[in-house]
């Protein structure tokens, strides 16, 4: 949901500022702006609608100078996506940029158009330009105006503001979305992650919930909600923004799957001791928590992240004995459930850490005394600095928006969990450990040869492209798969699509079925295969499409009533589900191609939803 940057520096802002952006744009791409202050202290600002491209052409026709500077890429909540609802928004030599949402923007604009104000937008957030402005005509200095006027600010907020006349001041503050200091020699940056500022400099501040701060080329300060003076420190952030290019892939969707077998091994490689083939949380979370106390276990997600959590159910049902319940995050706080008292342990799990539905749940537990830990693929990320505990997916920055080697690596941390669970709570002998800990280590191996279908695939996609509908059927642990495989497919190639456990298919779906719609049966030669054959013959007699996604064994039993085979490699039924998530991944990314959407950034749709 929005990215934003902000850059006091020493040489040409706004080229650096387009280039952050571009390195932000999968927050949003609904529209993109920078401000800056040019040699004279003068407040510029150039805005596009659409795709960073529109922004840059702007730029080569009107050039903005200047060493200092704020951008924003915007996904659209108040205000459709035109260039005169895109940030920056400007009031009397103040310019904003705002990633969030400001709930009592109504108030606040009535109030000040009173005051004789004028909007010039729909959103929510030019109402923070005309608030600061405000309190300077008052007569207050730039950082007290900022800090009167963010004492009035209700909802969700990641700011950066850029004044007119003031070349050496930046001011930064958050509240519900993320931002972040970059420290530089000499030069000072904001960014609302630790990529946007990447290319600049390795050291970071992360503000904390309430934060804000002042920002000069020399120095900086923070201040908490009270106004009081903090230090959070520096961070030293890993990796550069060489880790965020396509290399020779065609998009980063379809680089990210290709990484699957590296971002699992890595994975993997943080919780399975490979020597003694024994599960060890990383870290010193393994005293974290005591799994034989625990009495139920809740875990909650939003969207591809919720589906690893449904698989992962099965897995700390059978493997630990341990009652689950699953729920996406922006039900579960609302329905009031009924936590217990002692035992209960929340599981949240994300690939942003900022996701603003599944944080809310995570402090809804906190508040209610749950024990709470994450599953979490951005290490900084609030999610990963709020929970009591956090087990990390090591699967590197996802920038496609539809999420691919994340959920593998979930699933390969939540494997993995569940196996210390299931010994701790004496469900699974030491045999059993050493057996799955060895069968988790060969998912690398597994995902690399089942790559190797992606032709395949890509043959397959050509027909399926095709279709209006498709449905996606599993039965028990790959009815998550389902389910993620139809998300999937509609996020990118905007076909419509449906998951169901394949025993729910003459309940009521198998009235879809005609020759026009491919059925994607997600069946491995497991416990459950013949009653998915049934379901398979079910749907082939009835004219469907069927694709099966199988193992040599389960292609060999359906004999001719699929239309297609996928045949991927034999594995355990441990770690099929992983597996079988690289199919449709590859499905979904080839139909994609093939309709010529925009796999990336899929209409709509920002890689962070940090809105609720
Ligand atoms: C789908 C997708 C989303 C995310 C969801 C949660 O491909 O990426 O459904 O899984 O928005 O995001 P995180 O994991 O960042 O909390």
């Amino acid at each position: 949901m929005c990215g934003i940057i902000g850059i006091l520096g020493s040489e040409p802002a706004a080229p650096r500022l387009l280039d952050a952006l571009k390195r932000l744009e999968y927050r949003g791409y609904d529209s993109a702006g920078i401000a800056t202050l040019d040699e004279t202290g003068k407040l510029d600002r150039r805005r596009a609608p659409g795709k960073l491209k529109n922004l840059e052409a702007e730029l080569a026709e009107r050039p903005l100078s200047g060493n200092q500077g704020i951008g924003h890429t915007r996904w659209a909540t108040h205000g459709s996506p035109t260039v005169g609802n895109a940030h920056p928004h400007v009031s009397a030599g103040v310019s904003v940029v705002h990633n969030g949402i400001i709930e009592n923007f109504r108030e606040l604009r009535e109030e000040l158009e009173a005051r004789g104000h004028t909007f010039e937008t729909e959103t929510d957030s030019e109402t923070i330009a005309h608030l600061i402005a405000d309190n300077l005509k008052a007569g207050m200095s730039e950082t007290e105006a900022v800090k009167a006027g963010l004492a009035r600010l209700e909802g969700a907020f990641a700011l950066a503001f850029l004044f007119e006349g003031r070349p050496d001041l930046l001011i930064g503050a958050r509240k519900g979305s993320p931002l972040a200091i970059g420290v530089g020699e000499g030069e000072m940056y904001l960014g609302s992650d630790a990529l946007a500022v990447a290319p600049f400099t390795n050291k970071v501040v992360y503000l904390e919930e309430g934060d804000w701060c002042v920002l000069a080329r020399e120095a900086y300060t923070v201040f908490n909600e009270d106004g009081e003076e903090v230090d959070r420190g520096v961070t030293l952030v890993q990796g550069g923004g060489a880790m965020v290019e396509k290399g020779n892939y065609r998009h980063f969707m379809q680089k990210e799957i290709f990484e699957q077998p590296d971002s699992t091994a890595r994975t993997i490689g943080a919780y399975v001791n490979a020597l003694k083939q024994t599960v060890e949380l990383p870290g010193n979370n393994g005293d974290a928590i005591n799994w034989s106390k625990i009495t139920s276990l809740y875990m909650i997600a939003c969207g591809t992240a919720h589906y690893a959590t449904r698989v992962a159910e099965y897995w700390f049902e059978q493997m630990a004995g341990l009652p689950v319940k699953t729920d996406i995050a922006s039900e579960f706080r609302y329905r009031e459930p009924a936590l217990p008292k002692e035992g209960g342990l929340a599981l949240f799990v994300s690939q942003s850490g900022e996701t603003a539905d599944t944080l809310a749940a995570l402090r809804y537990c906190k508040e209610h005394g749950l024990k709470t830990a994450a599953v979490v693929n951005v290490p900084t990320s609030t999610i990963a600095r709020e929970a009591d505990l956090v087990l990390p997916t090591l699967a590197g920055p996802e920038i496609g928006v539809a999420s691919t080697k994340a959920f593998t690596a979930q699933l390969s941390a939540l494997a993995a969990v569940a196996i210390a669970a299931g010994r701790a709570r004496d469900a699974l002998s030491q045999d059993e450990e050493t057996r799955l800990a060895k069968v988790l280590t060969e998912l690398p191996r597994l995902i690399s040869t089942t790559l190797a279908l992606d032709e395949d695939i890509e043959a397959l996609a050509r027909d399926i492209a095709k279709a209006t509908d498709v449905i996606y059927l599993g039965r028990g642990v790959h009815y998550p798969i389902a389910l993620e495989g139809a998300l999937k497919l509609k996020e990118i190639s905007y076909i419509h699509a449906e998951g169901y456990a394949s025993g729910e298919l003459k309940h009521g779906p198998i009235a879809l079925i005609d020759e026009e719609t491919p059925v994607v049966f997600v069946a491995p030669y497991d416990a459950l295969f013949d009653k998915s054959l049934s379901n398979l013959q079910e749907v082939a007699a009835r004219r469907g499409e069927v694709i099966l996604l199988s193992d040599s064994r389960g292609v060999k039993a359906a004999g001719d009533a699929p239309a297609h085979c996928v045949e991927l490699p034999d594995c355990d039924a441990f770690i099929a589900p992983i597996l079988y998530s690289v199919p449709v991944q590859l499905l979904a990314y080839h139909v994609a191609v093939e309709k010529g959407t925009d796999v990336d950034q899929p209409r709509n749709l920002a890689k962070s939803v940090t809105v609720e």
